[in-house]
Formats: structure tokens, C-alpha cells, sequence
């Protein structure tokens, strides 16, 4: 492993535009399960309750679940220092944008300012109505389902449901950054989702160099990935931390 994360500190190093795309592995040394995998949340909870179609017909019964999962759950989570990690090596000119997966908004408080959000971030809630938005640490969580002080309208969490489209500007600039990578860092995702998972896969079409961390292998790694680091996203760029600086 040794050799791997030099020839990866020296890859990074010099790089002129290094990108990270991150899922739900790297949140997991900050107390948040991830979707899938042996503890995985969808293995405990419906993901039907986060189907749109499903939710604007059962808003109560969904917001039961989405309380518990993302605001009961996630609402104490901290970033760790993989989170930490990223946005030193922006601060330092070796990472240029984080696209993230995640909707738990740690990248932005470790201190990341290019951060595209492709499924949308859980602090933020909107409404289905008038299209008001509030933060999630003014509203009520003991009333569920949240309404709108303007037209009593339900809430919505600001994150995409199943069924919904990718936010436009978080789309636009996460592939225009792919295109541009000559490094694609992926941490701690499956690859199961689109079109979140085309990102990685467009870097490595505009010639980038794919460097996975995961303590496991996904259909990333025998698909794009030229340097897997087995490993949990905190440890291991821990270790590359030591080599970049
Ligand atoms: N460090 C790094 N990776 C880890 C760690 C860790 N400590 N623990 C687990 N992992 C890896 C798992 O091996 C797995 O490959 O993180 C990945 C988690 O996969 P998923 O739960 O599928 O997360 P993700 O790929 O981000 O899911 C994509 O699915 O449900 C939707 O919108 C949701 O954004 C999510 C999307």
C-alpha cells in the first residue's frame, strides 16, 4: 500500500485540476450509516420513502422516516478528517471541486468551498407550494409533517427523492469538472447510482486518472479505477495527507 499512495501523492501533486467525488463511505466515520452494504440504511428503512410520486401521497408517513434517518440521525454528525483532508488540499491548490453524493452538508463544514451538491443538501427544506425555503434548524421536528407558515402547504427536505431531477447548476458544473480532471479521486461510493456515478466514469473518458478509496471493490474499480486504495476514507487520506504536505 505503500508504494500505491506515493505514486498517488505524486499523481496528485502534479495535476492541474484534481477533482474528489464522494458518497455516503466517506460520512461513515462521522456516525452516518451508509445506503448500502451490510448496515446499510436500506436495509432498515423503504427507500419507496423517498420516492416522490409515493411522498406527495403519504407526506405524513414519509416524513416518519425521513425525521428519524436525516434529521434525528444525521442532525449531531460532524465531518472527519476525510472530510478535513479535502479541503486542506483545496486551501492548497491540489484539489479543485468536491462533487458529492452526500446531502449532509459536512464538506462545507470541513471547510470545502467548491462543493456541487448533485442530490441537493438535507439542511434546507422547501416548500411544494410557493417554493419558500427554510432551514432545517428553524422547523419544528415534534409537528411532522413541517408546513408552510406562508400557505400551510407540506415541507419538502431541499435533498432529491427518487424520481426527481438533479439540480441544474450541481449537474452542469460537477460534469464540466469530470471534463476537465486529469484526476478523479472517488471516495466511499458503489457506483449504483445514476447519473451521479456518470462523473467519474466522464473523467476517466477525458483521460483522467482514477484514484478509489473504499475498503471494498465496486463495479468502479474493474470498470475506470487505475489506483484502488483499500481502506477507510479517513485513514487512508490520513496517510496521503502525510505525503502531499
Ligand atoms: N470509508 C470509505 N468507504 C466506505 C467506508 C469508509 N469508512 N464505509 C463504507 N464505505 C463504502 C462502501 O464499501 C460502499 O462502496 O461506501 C460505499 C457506500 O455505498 P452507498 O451506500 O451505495 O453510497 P453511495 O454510493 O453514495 O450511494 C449513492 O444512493 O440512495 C442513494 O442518494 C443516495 O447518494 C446516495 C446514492
Amino acid at each position: 500500500m505503500d508504494l500505491l499512495l506515493k505514486e498517488t501523492s505524486k499523481i496528485i501533486k502534479q495535476s492541474n485540476f484534481t477533482i474528489a467525488f464522494t458518497g455516503a463511505g466517506i460520512s461513515v466515520e462521522s456516525g452516518i450509516p451508509p445506503f448500502r452494504g451490510g448496515h446499510g440504511l436500506w436495509n432498515k428503512y423503504d427507500p419507496q420513502v423517498l420516492d416522490l410520486s409515493y411522498f406527495l401521497n403519504n407526506a405524513e408517513h414519509c416524513w416518519t422516516y425521513i425525521r428519524e434517518i436525516f434529521y434525528d440521525f444525521f442532525a449531531d454528525a460532524k465531518p472527519n478528517d476525510a472530510h478535513r483532508v479535502l479541503a486542506k488540499m483545496e486551501s492548497n491548490n491540489l484539489l479543485n471541486a468536491v462533487v458529492t453524493q452526500n446531502i449532509d452538508n459536512l464538506h462545507y463544514e470541513a471547510g470545502s468551498k467548491t462543493v456541487y451538491e448533485f442530490h441537493g443538501n438535507s439542511k434546507k427544506l422547501k416548500c411544494l407550494k410557493c417554493g419558500k425555503v427554510y432551514d432545517a434548524k428553524d422547523i419544528d421536528f415534534a409537528n411532522i409533517p413541517p408546513k408552510c407558515n406562508n400557505d400551510g402547504e407540506i415541507l419538502k427536505p431541499d435533498f432529491i427523492f427518487f424520481g426527481e431531477g438533479i439540480p441544474h447548476d450541481a449537474y452542469a458544473d460537477s460534469f464540466a469538472s469530470a471534463e476537465k480532471a486529469e484526476v478523479c479521486i472517488i471516495v466511499g461510493s458503489t457506483g449504483e447510482v445514476t447519473p451521479a456515478s456518470y462523473v467519474p466514469r466522464t473523467a476517466k473518458q477525458a483521460g483522467a486518472t482514477i484514484i478509489e478509496i473504499n475498503p471494498e471493490e465496486t463495479i468502479f474499480t474493474s470498470a475506470i479505477t487505475d489506483i484502488h486504495l483499500k481502506g477507510k476514507a479517513a485513514e487512508i487520506l490520513n496517510q496521503l495527507d502525510e505525503l502531499l504536505f
